[in-house]
């Protein structure tokens, strides 16, 4: 009996019966192509990230249906788990949309890139989402806060916020805060190297789109987040329960336009990686680098190496999350989406090995890759 057959069935001993008899049993991934569960059905989990919790992963993303409905959020998040990484259970719906209609959370509302972090002090698993209210397009730009006792939830919905209501980040200068600045009608990049967004938000609480959480080794936790018009990244430090904000913010990133942060932390570095803002096309990637999570953040510029096709697609993919690797210190995954936006339920994962190249993390495509060729920090 091979390795994987074995680590079937274990899984079966651990999850029940049924794991991984309708499929059959992976060892590869094959970025792009169809990624079935144990029942065959291609993951649904877009925009997602992954929790390690006592030795399994759950993989947490958008629940999507065909077509373009598909991009609003008919259902809410789903989970799988796994021990190898390349076959996943599907757990079932971990957060369900409100059938209310007078719910924020109401069904046919933007639920996007959720993610799911664990306390160790309250033992709670912590789900933070971006949320956009039904019929309003992009406009409310909340994100939204879901809590469990159990990795595979059901996750209770808690409040959304506009973060960090009358407080200014850590980072903030004179000219930011003055409001005496005239209106400069210069486009939206240069409004927000203005402070224009930042002032403007102050009272009601930044904008929060497109978004990623962190936990440091320390335990504190994090939201970034992008804000100000998608135009600028900011860093939440959350508070010790990951309930809330502590009131220690961070812009990152100003005027840069980046969508779809992923952080992660290597030999004391924290590295962040994003996409430009173009809906749901693809577009080049970035890379940045920070002494700590509040920054400052430095750009490392596009991470994509390959044709110039792939270079200025990032392999055809948009950033949601980076993870350790099992087992390899120093080694991380790219997870990336491959939208679909005309038939939602069709998008692709891709996920690639990060490379290092000078201190810079390098993504190169793989048609098809194992964890074996991960390689530790040098
Ligand atoms: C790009 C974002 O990264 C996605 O999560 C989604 O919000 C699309 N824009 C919508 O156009």
């Amino acid at each position: 009996m091979n390795s994987a057959r074995l680590l079937s069935l274990a899984l079966s001993v651990v999850f029940g019966a049924a794991a991984l008899s309708a499929a059959d049993v992976l060892d590869t991934f094959k970025p792009g192509a169809l990624w079935p569960d144990d029942q065959g059905v291609h993951i649904n989990a877009h925009g997602g990230g992954i929790l390690l919790h006592e030795g399994v992963y759950y993989w947490y993303g958008e629940h999507k249906i065909g077509g373009e409905i598909g991009n609003t959020a008919q259902v809410g998040v789903h989970v799988y788990s796994s021990t190898d990484l390349y076959n996943w259970k599907d757990r079932g719906i971990a957060f369900r949309v409100s059938d209310d209609p007078n719910s924020e959370y109401t069904k046919g509302c933007g639920l996007e890139r959720p993610k799911v972090i664990y306390n160790e002090k309250t033992r709670k698993f912590v789900m933070w989402f971006h949320l956009e209210f039904k019929g309003r397009g992009f406009t409310a730009a909340h994100t939204a806060l879901a809590v469990s006792d159990r990795p595979e939830g059901p996750f209770a919905y808690m409040a959304s916020f506009r973060p960090n209501k009358g407080i200014w980040p850590v980072n903030v200068t004179e000219a930011d805060k003055n409001p005496q600045l005239p209106e400069p009608h210069a486009g939206r990049l240069a409004n927000a190297v203005l402070g224009q967004y930042l002032r403007r938000d102050y009272e009601v609480g930044q904008m929060s789109r497109d978004m990623t959480l962190f936990v440091d080794d320390d335990g504190t936790g994090y939201l970034i987040t992008s804000a100000e018009e998608n135009a600028t990244i900011h860093i939440h430090q959350l508070t010790d329960d990951y309930l809330g904000f502590s009131g220690k913010w961070a812009r990152a990133l100003v005027g840069d336009s980046n969508e779809a942060p992923a952080v992660f932390k290597r030999g004391g570095k924290y590295y962040m990686l994003s996409s430009g803002t173009t809906g749901w096309r693809p577009n080049p990637g970035r890379s940045a680098v920070a002494d700590s999570m509040l920054g400052t953040w430095t750009r490392l510029g596009n991470p994509c190496r390959g044709t110039p096709e792939q270079i200025a697609t990032t392999f055809e993919s948009q950033s949601t999350h980076v993870l350790p690797a099992p087992g390899k210190p120093g080694a991380f995954i790219y997870m990336g989406d491959r939208w679909r936006p005309s038939d939602a339920i069709d998008g692709r994962y891709i996920w690639l090995p990060i490379e290092w190249d000078n201190g810079k993390p390098i993504l190169r495509w793989r048609d098809s890759w194992k964890l074996s060729d991960l390689k530790t920090a040098p």
